[in-house]
């Protein structure tokens, strides 16, 4: 976007002086160009946290965190929740544009016929503890399919690297389902395929043989809500993660799965389920000062879960639409005051007049209501994250596509400001004191 803002940066490095391009995209901040400064100046940028680096170019989804807008390749986040569905907004992501009715039906075809996984992969979670975190069975088990699907590892091949995006966004539902059904010790329950990919992944988690299981539709709708929501956002550190893992070549299975493992921290896709956790340890609303404070003493390591976000520097489009589809649920499943939601609307209420909050536009995230909806759905807080890593996986494929096929990809290699040691003698240990 050249809006007349100037196309090169001049530095002057003691008797050097450089010039660098600056690119300017379709939309958001433009990028200064460094990619000779180490050539040219023998210097490295620093940024740890990529405060102020663009990891690389990408035409999937667009934040802009002043106004608090979410675009997935072009179309606002509201719209999409409102006027589409998950597997519209998985075509929108992968292949870039709002399906026809007949691509629609050919993507949820092979979605849905891409759901069952190997029967071997069952005797994969007898190896785990009844007690282990759901996550933990995600990584483990998604990093597994690329001993079963040879035939979609080869990433030249984007013949094969569609099956291995279709079987990915296909089969992380049905395994999900099971590392509940595991955790609380009920029979697998195989995928049906004459259901909405949100309709059976509820029918996974919560059919049992000694009965039929009946879709509640608004449950539905609100699950295909949230996975939309949840689906993609930019170079996050999951995503991030991704990229990174898939510029080595590595194959489509092991790049999500190291995807999985970084969403899990409490700073990312773990908030959620720190959200209900603090939520739950505030308890009534005459406690909210004391836990306000600790948020702000530098000294306590406890950070307010679910509120502020690198990018938006306003209200998280996502937790608005989230706090609506909250308070639908909660009134369709006849959950009148909810004390926890109670409690986190107050708590957003006090924590948006404090001033600490207020100067470092701290607001609510994605995370901060959808731990409340999952609650009232009778999701257990341990599957909040695995339910974010079901509908990011939609993302982090769509980008591991998008980074596989560019030609001019090459393996992602930071470098680092050293501290350590200069070189120095080694010292025979008998002369070590
Ligand atoms: C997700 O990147 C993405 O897009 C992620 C995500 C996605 O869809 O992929 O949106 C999903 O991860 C949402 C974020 C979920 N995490 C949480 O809710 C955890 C709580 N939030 C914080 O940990 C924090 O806000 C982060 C990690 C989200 C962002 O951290 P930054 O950008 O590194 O911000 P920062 O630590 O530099 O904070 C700036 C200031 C600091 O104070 P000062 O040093 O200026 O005095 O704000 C303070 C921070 O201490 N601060 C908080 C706070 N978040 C930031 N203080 C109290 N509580 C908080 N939650």
């Amino acid at each position: 976007m050249s809006n007349g803002s100037p196309t090169t940066v001049q530095l002057i490095f003691g008797d050097k002086t450089i010039i660098l391009p600056v690119l300017s995209g379709t939309d958001g901040p433009s990028t200064l160009d460094i990619s000779t400064l180490y050539a040219q100046t023998g210097l490295l940028t620093y940024d740890p946290g990529f405060t102020s680096t663009a990891s690389c170019e990408s035409a999937i989804t667009f934040i802009d965190g002043d106004e608090g807008r979410l675009l997935y390749r072009g179309y606002l986040i509201q719209d999409l929740v409102e006027r589409s569905d998950f597997i519209e907004v998985t075509y929108l992501l992968l292949y870039g544009e709002l399906p026809t009715l007949s691509q629609r039906a050919r993507l949820s075809e092979d979605v849905t016929y891409h759901t069952f996984v190997h029967e071997q992969i069952r005797s994969f979670y007898n190896g785990f503890r009844r007690d282990a975190h759901p996550m933990a069975i995600m990584v483990g088990v998604v990093g597994a399919l690329s001993s079963f699907y040879h035939d979609s590892l080869d990433i030249k091949d984007p013949v094969q690297r569609e099956v291995a995006a279709l079987r990915l966004v296909g089969k992380m539902p049905t395994i999900a389902g099971m590392a509940y059904k595991y955790s609380i010790g009920q029979p697998f329950v195989y995928p049906k395929n004459d259901l909405s990919y949100s309709g059976n992944f509820l029918r996974m988690m919560f059919a049992v043989p000694s009965e039929e299981y009946i879709i509640n539709p608004i449950l539905e709708r609100a699950m295909d809500r949230i996975l939309i929501l949840h689906a993609d956002h930019e170079q996050n550190a999951s995503t991030s993660t991704v990229r990174l893992a898939g510029s080595s070549g590595a194959n489509p299975f092991a790049c999500i799965a190291s995807g999985i493992a970084a969403l899990w921290g409490p700073a990312h896709g773990g908030a959620n389920e720190a959200v209900l956790n603090m939520l739950q340890e505030i308890g009534t609303a005459d406690r909210i000062p004391e836990f306000i404070n600790r948020a702000k003493d530098k000294n306590d390591p406890f950070r307010l879960m679910g509120f502020g976000h690198r990018v938006y520097k306003n209200y998280d489009p996502r937790a608005k639409i989230m706090r609506e589809t909250c308070h639908e649920v909660l009134e369709e499943l006849g959950i009148k005051n909810d004390p926890l939601l109670k409690l986190a609307m107050e708590l957003e209420k006090i924590a948006l007049q404090d001033p600490y909050f207020v100067e470092r536009k701290l607001y609510p995230n994605v995370d901060f209501y959808s731990g409340i909806i999952f609650r009232a759905m009778k999701i257990p807080v341990s599957m909040f994250t695995v339910i974010f890593a079901v509908a990011r996986t939609v993302g982090w494929v769509a980008h591991w596509l998008e980074m596989i096929s560019d030609p001019l990809q090459k393996i992602g290699r930071p470098r680092q400001l050293y501290r350590g040691k200069v070189e120095r003698q080694f010292v025979p240990v008998e002369k070590r004191k």
